[in-house]
Protein backbone atom coordinates (compact mmCIF):
# COMPACT_ATOMS: atom_id res chain seq x y z
CA UNK A 1 0.00 0.00 0.00
CA UNK A 2 2.79 2.28 1.10
CA UNK A 3 4.78 1.51 -1.55
CA UNK A 4 2.11 2.01 -4.31
CA UNK A 5 1.26 5.32 -2.49
CA UNK A 6 4.96 6.98 -2.67
CA UNK A 7 5.34 5.29 -6.60
CA UNK A 8 2.03 8.25 -6.95
CA UNK A 9 3.85 11.19 -5.23
CA UNK A 10 5.97 13.37 -6.90
CA UNK A 11 5.40 16.54 -5.78
CA UNK A 12 5.59 15.93 -2.01
CA UNK A 13 6.49 12.95 -0.22
CA UNK A 14 5.50 11.85 3.31
CA UNK A 15 8.79 11.64 6.01
CA UNK A 16 8.52 8.59 5.74
CA UNK A 17 9.68 8.41 1.85
CA UNK A 18 12.66 10.04 3.20
CA UNK A 19 14.18 9.38 6.23
CA UNK A 20 15.32 5.32 6.69
CA UNK A 21 12.74 2.86 6.67
CA UNK A 22 12.29 1.02 9.64
CA UNK A 23 10.29 -2.05 9.62
CA UNK A 24 7.65 -3.28 12.57
CA UNK A 25 8.41 -2.23 16.03
CA UNK A 26 10.01 -4.21 18.36
CA UNK A 27 8.68 -6.14 21.07
CA UNK A 28 9.46 -4.73 24.76
CA UNK A 29 11.24 -7.77 26.39
CA UNK A 30 9.11 -8.47 29.43
CA UNK A 31 7.67 -5.49 29.92
CA UNK A 32 9.99 -3.16 30.12
CA UNK A 33 9.25 0.44 29.86
CA UNK A 34 7.40 1.67 26.39
CA UNK A 35 9.60 4.85 26.22
CA UNK A 36 13.22 3.56 25.92
CA UNK A 37 12.11 1.00 23.08
CA UNK A 38 10.44 3.80 21.18
CA UNK A 39 7.08 1.70 20.34
CA UNK A 40 5.28 4.04 18.24
CA UNK A 41 1.80 5.69 19.11
CA UNK A 42 -1.26 3.47 18.10
CA UNK A 43 -2.61 6.80 16.31
CA UNK A 44 -0.76 8.58 14.38
CA UNK A 45 -0.70 12.56 14.17
CA UNK A 46 -0.30 13.52 10.33
CA UNK A 47 3.48 13.59 9.29
CA UNK A 48 5.29 16.69 8.10
CA UNK A 49 5.79 16.79 4.78
CA UNK A 50 8.73 17.28 2.67
CA UNK A 51 9.58 18.87 -0.23
CA UNK A 52 10.93 16.98 -3.31
CA UNK A 53 14.35 18.47 -3.31
CA UNK A 54 15.98 18.75 0.00
CA UNK A 55 19.26 20.76 1.51
CA UNK A 56 20.64 20.60 4.96
CA UNK A 57 21.81 24.41 6.14
CA UNK A 58 25.31 24.72 5.45
CA UNK A 59 26.00 21.78 2.59
CA UNK A 60 26.30 22.66 -0.58
CA UNK A 61 24.08 19.61 -1.43
CA UNK A 62 20.56 18.86 -2.46
CA UNK A 63 18.98 15.69 -3.01
CA UNK A 64 15.84 15.17 -4.78
CA UNK A 65 14.00 13.37 -1.59
CA UNK A 66 13.03 10.14 -3.60
CA UNK A 67 16.71 9.23 -3.99
CA UNK A 68 17.60 9.15 -0.72
CA UNK A 69 13.98 6.70 0.25
CA UNK A 70 14.87 3.90 2.12
CA UNK A 71 18.32 2.47 3.19
CA UNK A 72 19.99 1.84 0.50
CA UNK A 73 21.26 5.33 -0.20
CA UNK A 74 21.65 7.52 2.76
CA UNK A 75 22.50 11.66 1.92
CA UNK A 76 26.25 12.40 2.34
CA UNK A 77 25.67 15.88 3.10
CA UNK A 78 28.98 16.82 4.65
CA UNK A 79 31.92 14.80 2.66
CA UNK A 80 35.01 16.32 3.97
CA UNK A 81 33.91 15.58 7.61
CA UNK A 82 34.38 12.04 7.80
CA UNK A 83 36.94 9.59 6.09
CA UNK A 84 36.03 7.94 2.71
CA UNK A 85 33.23 6.25 3.07
CA UNK A 86 33.25 2.52 2.14
CA UNK A 87 30.27 0.62 0.43
CA UNK A 88 29.17 -0.60 3.30
CA UNK A 89 28.12 2.17 5.08
CA UNK A 90 27.57 4.73 1.88
CA UNK A 91 25.98 2.15 -0.12
CA UNK A 92 24.60 1.23 -3.01
CA UNK A 93 23.71 -1.58 -1.03
CA UNK A 94 20.54 -3.30 1.40
CA UNK A 95 20.36 -1.57 4.47
CA UNK A 96 24.01 0.73 4.37
CA UNK A 97 24.94 1.74 8.14
CA UNK A 98 24.82 5.28 7.06
CA UNK A 99 21.14 5.08 6.56
CA UNK A 100 20.39 4.50 10.11
CA UNK A 101 23.75 5.44 11.78
CA UNK A 102 23.75 8.64 9.97
CA UNK A 103 27.29 8.97 7.24
CA UNK A 104 28.40 10.92 10.81
CA UNK A 105 27.91 7.62 12.90
CA UNK A 106 25.82 9.79 15.59
CA UNK A 107 22.74 8.38 15.01
CA UNK A 108 19.50 8.61 16.33
CA UNK A 109 17.78 7.74 19.85
CA UNK A 110 16.26 4.51 18.18
CA UNK A 111 19.40 3.31 16.68
CA UNK A 112 22.86 4.08 18.07
CA UNK A 113 26.03 6.60 17.87
CA UNK A 114 28.81 4.80 16.63
CA UNK A 115 31.42 7.82 16.15
CA UNK A 116 34.82 6.97 17.77
CA UNK A 117 33.85 3.50 19.03
CA UNK A 118 36.66 1.09 19.09
CA UNK A 119 36.40 -0.95 16.42
CA UNK A 120 36.76 -3.80 17.85
CA UNK A 121 33.89 -3.28 20.04
CA UNK A 122 31.99 -2.64 16.37
CA UNK A 123 32.72 -5.54 15.38
CA UNK A 124 32.27 -7.92 18.81
CA UNK A 125 28.37 -6.48 18.76
CA UNK A 126 28.22 -7.65 14.98
CA UNK A 127 29.03 -10.93 16.27
CA UNK A 128 26.42 -10.60 18.69
CA UNK A 129 23.98 -9.57 16.93
CA UNK A 130 24.60 -12.23 14.33
CA UNK A 131 24.79 -14.99 16.84
CA UNK A 132 21.66 -13.66 18.49
CA UNK A 133 23.37 -12.93 21.40
CA UNK A 134 22.47 -9.68 21.56
CA UNK A 135 18.90 -10.20 20.62
CA UNK A 136 17.63 -7.28 18.60
CA UNK A 137 15.82 -9.36 15.35
CA UNK A 138 13.92 -6.02 14.10
CA UNK A 139 17.08 -4.61 12.47
CA UNK A 140 20.43 -5.59 13.64
CA UNK A 141 20.04 -9.03 13.61
CA UNK A 142 19.40 -9.65 10.42
CA UNK A 143 21.78 -6.63 8.92
CA UNK A 144 24.32 -8.66 11.16
CA UNK A 145 23.58 -11.81 9.48
CA UNK A 146 23.47 -10.31 5.62
CA UNK A 147 26.72 -8.26 5.46
CA UNK A 148 30.40 -10.02 5.06
CA UNK A 149 33.28 -9.38 7.10
CA UNK A 150 34.66 -7.43 4.98
CA UNK A 151 31.68 -5.24 4.97
CA UNK A 152 31.71 -5.33 8.70
CA UNK A 153 35.61 -4.29 9.25
CA UNK A 154 34.91 -1.77 6.59
CA UNK A 155 32.63 -0.13 8.26
CA UNK A 156 34.19 -0.81 12.06
CA UNK A 157 37.19 1.16 10.65
CA UNK A 158 35.04 4.17 9.26
CA UNK A 159 33.18 4.80 12.10
CA UNK A 160 36.17 4.53 14.57
CA UNK A 161 38.03 7.43 13.06
CA UNK A 162 35.01 9.83 13.18
CA UNK A 163 35.53 12.36 16.32
CA UNK A 164 31.75 12.64 17.85
CA UNK A 165 30.36 16.27 18.26
CA UNK A 166 28.01 17.05 21.42
CA UNK A 167 24.53 15.83 19.73
CA UNK A 168 21.94 15.82 22.37
CA UNK A 169 21.42 18.70 25.01
CA UNK A 170 19.77 17.08 28.37
CA UNK A 171 17.38 19.40 30.19
CA UNK A 172 16.15 18.61 33.68
CA UNK A 173 12.22 19.22 33.78
CA UNK A 174 8.86 18.54 35.64
CA UNK A 175 6.93 18.76 32.54
CA UNK A 176 7.45 18.28 28.65
CA UNK A 177 6.08 18.70 25.31
CA UNK A 178 3.29 16.78 24.44
CA UNK A 179 5.00 14.34 22.03
CA UNK A 180 4.44 10.96 19.95
CA UNK A 181 6.51 8.33 19.02
CA UNK A 182 6.45 8.67 14.93
CA UNK A 183 5.82 4.86 13.15
CA UNK A 184 7.68 6.54 10.38
CA UNK A 185 10.83 8.18 12.47
CA UNK A 186 10.71 5.86 15.68
CA UNK A 187 11.61 8.39 17.89
CA UNK A 188 9.49 11.01 20.00
CA UNK A 189 8.73 13.82 17.80
CA UNK A 190 6.58 17.38 19.27
CA UNK A 191 2.68 16.58 18.52
CA UNK A 192 1.16 18.83 16.39
CA UNK A 193 -1.41 19.76 18.79
CA UNK A 194 1.26 21.32 21.22
CA UNK A 195 0.52 21.26 25.19
CA UNK A 196 2.86 20.13 27.90
CA UNK A 197 2.82 16.76 29.92
CA UNK A 198 4.30 15.62 33.68
CA UNK A 199 7.29 14.06 32.59
CA UNK A 200 6.83 11.65 35.13
CA UNK A 201 9.82 8.70 35.25
CA UNK A 202 10.61 9.03 31.35
CA UNK A 203 12.94 10.12 29.65
CA UNK A 204 11.35 12.52 26.32
CA UNK A 205 13.56 12.86 23.62
CA UNK A 206 12.92 15.03 20.21
CA UNK A 207 14.88 15.70 17.61
CA UNK A 208 15.76 20.09 17.40
CA UNK A 209 14.67 19.99 14.16
CA UNK A 210 12.10 17.74 13.25
CA UNK A 211 12.52 18.32 9.17
CA UNK A 212 16.49 18.57 9.13
CA UNK A 213 16.68 15.06 11.59
CA UNK A 214 13.86 13.60 8.98
CA UNK A 215 16.42 14.28 5.95
CA UNK A 216 19.73 13.07 8.06
CA UNK A 217 21.27 15.79 8.84
CA UNK A 218 24.49 15.32 11.03
CA UNK A 219 24.15 18.65 12.34
CA UNK A 220 20.91 18.52 13.74
CA UNK A 221 20.73 16.57 16.81
CA UNK A 222 18.10 15.91 20.31
CA UNK A 223 16.73 17.81 23.35
CA UNK A 224 16.37 14.81 26.17
CA UNK A 225 14.12 16.23 29.31
CA UNK A 226 14.97 14.43 31.78
CA UNK A 227 13.27 14.28 35.33
CA UNK A 228 14.20 17.02 37.94
CA UNK A 229 17.58 16.17 40.07
CA UNK A 230 18.82 12.94 37.34
CA UNK A 231 21.76 14.45 36.55
CA UNK A 232 23.55 14.98 39.82
CA UNK A 233 21.90 11.81 40.94
CA UNK A 234 23.46 9.73 37.92
CA UNK A 235 26.71 11.45 38.39
CA UNK A 236 26.87 10.23 42.16
CA UNK A 237 25.97 6.69 41.08
CA UNK A 238 28.51 6.94 38.12
CA UNK A 239 31.24 7.89 40.37
CA UNK A 240 30.89 6.43 43.72
CA UNK A 241 28.68 3.19 42.50
CA UNK A 242 26.85 4.36 45.51
CA UNK A 243 27.94 1.79 48.36
CA UNK A 244 27.94 -1.63 46.27
CA UNK A 245 24.52 -0.67 44.38
CA UNK A 246 27.23 -0.43 41.23
CA UNK A 247 30.64 -0.11 40.43
CA UNK A 248 32.60 3.11 39.15
CA UNK A 249 31.93 3.54 35.23
CA UNK A 250 35.01 4.89 35.07
CA UNK A 251 36.74 1.91 36.35
CA UNK A 252 36.36 0.15 32.48
CA UNK A 253 35.06 3.11 30.58
CA UNK A 254 37.96 5.81 31.00
CA UNK A 255 38.18 8.51 33.40
CA UNK A 256 35.82 11.18 30.95
CA UNK A 257 33.52 7.98 30.20
CA UNK A 258 34.75 8.29 26.51
CA UNK A 259 36.53 4.47 26.37
CA UNK A 260 39.45 2.66 27.19
CA UNK A 261 41.13 0.21 24.93
CA UNK A 262 38.18 -1.93 23.89
CA UNK A 263 35.60 -0.91 26.01
CA UNK A 264 33.10 1.80 24.36
CA UNK A 265 32.00 5.65 24.65
CA UNK A 266 29.35 6.23 26.88
CA UNK A 267 29.57 9.98 27.15
CA UNK A 268 27.40 11.97 25.23
CA UNK A 269 25.32 9.15 24.11
CA UNK A 270 21.56 9.25 23.51
CA UNK A 271 19.54 9.01 27.09
CA UNK A 272 17.04 6.89 25.67
CA UNK A 273 19.73 5.02 24.09
CA UNK A 274 22.01 4.34 27.00
CA UNK A 275 18.41 3.69 28.96
CA UNK A 276 17.90 0.51 26.46
CA UNK A 277 20.80 -0.93 26.66
CA UNK A 278 21.24 -1.16 30.17
CA UNK A 279 17.53 -2.12 30.53
CA UNK A 280 18.24 -4.89 27.96
CA UNK A 281 21.14 -5.94 29.79
CA UNK A 282 19.54 -6.28 33.13
CA UNK A 283 16.35 -8.37 31.89
CA UNK A 284 17.24 -9.62 28.34
CA UNK A 285 20.31 -10.20 26.43
CA UNK A 286 23.52 -10.54 27.64
CA UNK A 287 26.40 -11.53 25.04
CA UNK A 288 29.68 -12.91 25.64
CA UNK A 289 32.25 -12.34 28.39
CA UNK A 290 32.67 -8.75 27.63
CA UNK A 291 29.09 -8.13 28.30
CA UNK A 292 29.24 -10.36 30.82
CA UNK A 293 30.81 -7.41 32.79
CA UNK A 294 28.16 -5.35 32.32
CA UNK A 295 25.92 -7.53 33.89
CA UNK A 296 27.52 -6.50 37.56
CA UNK A 297 26.70 -3.15 36.87
CA UNK A 298 23.37 -3.21 35.93
CA UNK A 299 22.14 -6.03 38.48
CA UNK A 300 20.69 -3.91 41.18
CA UNK A 301 19.93 -0.67 39.49
CA UNK A 302 16.20 0.61 39.46
CA UNK A 303 14.64 2.14 37.32
CA UNK A 304 15.10 5.68 38.45
CA UNK A 305 18.54 4.56 38.82
CA UNK A 306 19.40 3.83 35.22
CA UNK A 307 17.32 7.37 34.38
CA UNK A 308 19.56 9.31 35.89
CA UNK A 309 22.59 7.27 34.72
CA UNK A 310 21.46 7.78 31.57
CA UNK A 311 20.71 11.61 32.23
CA UNK A 312 24.12 12.06 33.19
CA UNK A 313 26.01 10.44 30.50
CA UNK A 314 24.03 12.18 27.46
CA UNK A 315 25.09 15.29 29.51
CA UNK A 316 28.53 14.50 29.28
CA UNK A 317 30.94 16.09 26.41
CA UNK A 318 31.60 13.21 23.90
CA UNK A 319 35.12 13.66 23.50
C1 LIG B 1 17.65 -0.03 9.41
C2 LIG B 1 18.46 0.72 10.34
C3 LIG B 1 19.90 0.26 10.59
C4 LIG B 1 20.89 0.03 9.67
C5 LIG B 1 20.80 0.14 8.16
C6 LIG B 1 22.07 -0.32 10.42
N1 LIG B 1 21.80 -0.27 11.76
FE1 LIG B 1 23.10 -0.66 13.29
N2 LIG B 1 21.63 -0.31 14.65
C7 LIG B 1 20.32 -0.04 14.35
C8 LIG B 1 19.53 -0.01 15.56
C9 LIG B 1 18.06 0.24 15.67
C10 LIG B 1 20.45 -0.23 16.62
C11 LIG B 1 20.15 -0.23 18.12
C12 LIG B 1 19.83 -1.61 18.61
C13 LIG B 1 19.56 -1.61 20.09
O1 LIG B 1 18.81 -0.78 20.57
O2 LIG B 1 20.16 -2.46 20.77
C14 LIG B 1 21.75 -0.42 16.02
C15 LIG B 1 22.92 -0.70 16.73
C16 LIG B 1 24.14 -0.97 16.16
C17 LIG B 1 25.36 -1.28 16.89
C18 LIG B 1 25.51 -1.32 18.39
C19 LIG B 1 26.15 -0.03 18.85
C20 LIG B 1 26.62 -0.01 20.26
O3 LIG B 1 27.06 1.06 20.70
O4 LIG B 1 26.57 -1.04 20.95
C21 LIG B 1 26.35 -1.49 15.97
C22 LIG B 1 27.79 -1.83 16.25
C23 LIG B 1 25.75 -1.32 14.65
N3 LIG B 1 24.41 -1.00 14.81
C24 LIG B 1 26.45 -1.43 13.47
C25 LIG B 1 25.88 -1.30 12.20
C26 LIG B 1 26.62 -1.50 10.98
C27 LIG B 1 28.09 -1.85 10.89
C28 LIG B 1 25.72 -1.29 9.95
C29 LIG B 1 25.96 -1.43 8.46
C30 LIG B 1 26.49 -2.70 8.02
C31 LIG B 1 24.44 -0.97 10.56
N4 LIG B 1 24.57 -0.98 11.93
C32 LIG B 1 23.28 -0.67 9.84
C33 LIG B 1 19.80 0.18 13.09
C34 LIG B 1 20.48 0.06 11.91
C1 LIG C 1 33.91 -4.00 34.98
C2 LIG C 1 33.97 -3.14 33.82
C3 LIG C 1 32.81 -2.18 33.58
C4 LIG C 1 32.24 -1.30 34.46
C5 LIG C 1 32.61 -1.03 35.91
C6 LIG C 1 31.21 -0.59 33.72
N1 LIG C 1 31.15 -1.06 32.44
FE1 LIG C 1 29.81 -0.52 31.02
N2 LIG C 1 30.65 -1.81 29.70
C7 LIG C 1 31.75 -2.62 29.96
C8 LIG C 1 32.09 -3.37 28.78
C9 LIG C 1 33.25 -4.35 28.64
C10 LIG C 1 31.14 -3.02 27.79
C11 LIG C 1 31.06 -3.56 26.37
C12 LIG C 1 30.45 -4.91 26.39
C13 LIG C 1 30.56 -5.60 25.06
O1 LIG C 1 31.65 -5.61 24.48
O2 LIG C 1 29.52 -6.07 24.60
C14 LIG C 1 30.24 -2.04 28.40
C15 LIG C 1 29.17 -1.46 27.77
C16 LIG C 1 28.35 -0.50 28.34
C17 LIG C 1 27.25 0.12 27.67
C18 LIG C 1 26.77 -0.14 26.24
C19 LIG C 1 27.37 0.90 25.33
C20 LIG C 1 26.81 0.89 23.94
O3 LIG C 1 27.33 1.65 23.13
O4 LIG C 1 25.86 0.16 23.67
C21 LIG C 1 26.70 1.02 28.54
C22 LIG C 1 25.51 1.93 28.29
C23 LIG C 1 27.46 0.95 29.76
N3 LIG C 1 28.47 0.02 29.60
C24 LIG C 1 27.22 1.73 30.87
C25 LIG C 1 27.94 1.64 32.05
C26 LIG C 1 27.65 2.43 33.23
C27 LIG C 1 26.53 3.45 33.33
C28 LIG C 1 28.56 2.07 34.19
C29 LIG C 1 28.69 2.58 35.62
C30 LIG C 1 27.48 2.57 36.42
C31 LIG C 1 29.39 1.03 33.60
N4 LIG C 1 29.00 0.82 32.31
C32 LIG C 1 30.41 0.38 34.27
C33 LIG C 1 32.43 -2.71 31.15
C34 LIG C 1 32.12 -2.03 32.32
Amino acid sequence: MRNAFRMLVCVSLSTAAVRAQNPVPSKIPNGLPEWAYNIPDKVQPPEPRVPATVRAAGSSKEYEAAAIVGNANPPDWFQDEHPPAPRSVKGPMPNACGSCHLMSGQGHPESADLAGMPPEYIIRQMTYFKSGARSEETRMGPIARAVSEEDVREAAAYFAAITPRPFVKVIEAATAPKTYVSADARHRRIHPDGGTEPIGRRIIEIPEDPMRTTIRDPHSGFIAYVPPGSIAKGAALAKAGDAGKTIQCALCHGDALTGLGEVPRIAGLQPVYIARQLMTMQNGTSAGANAALMKKVVVNLSEDDIIALSAYLGSLPPR
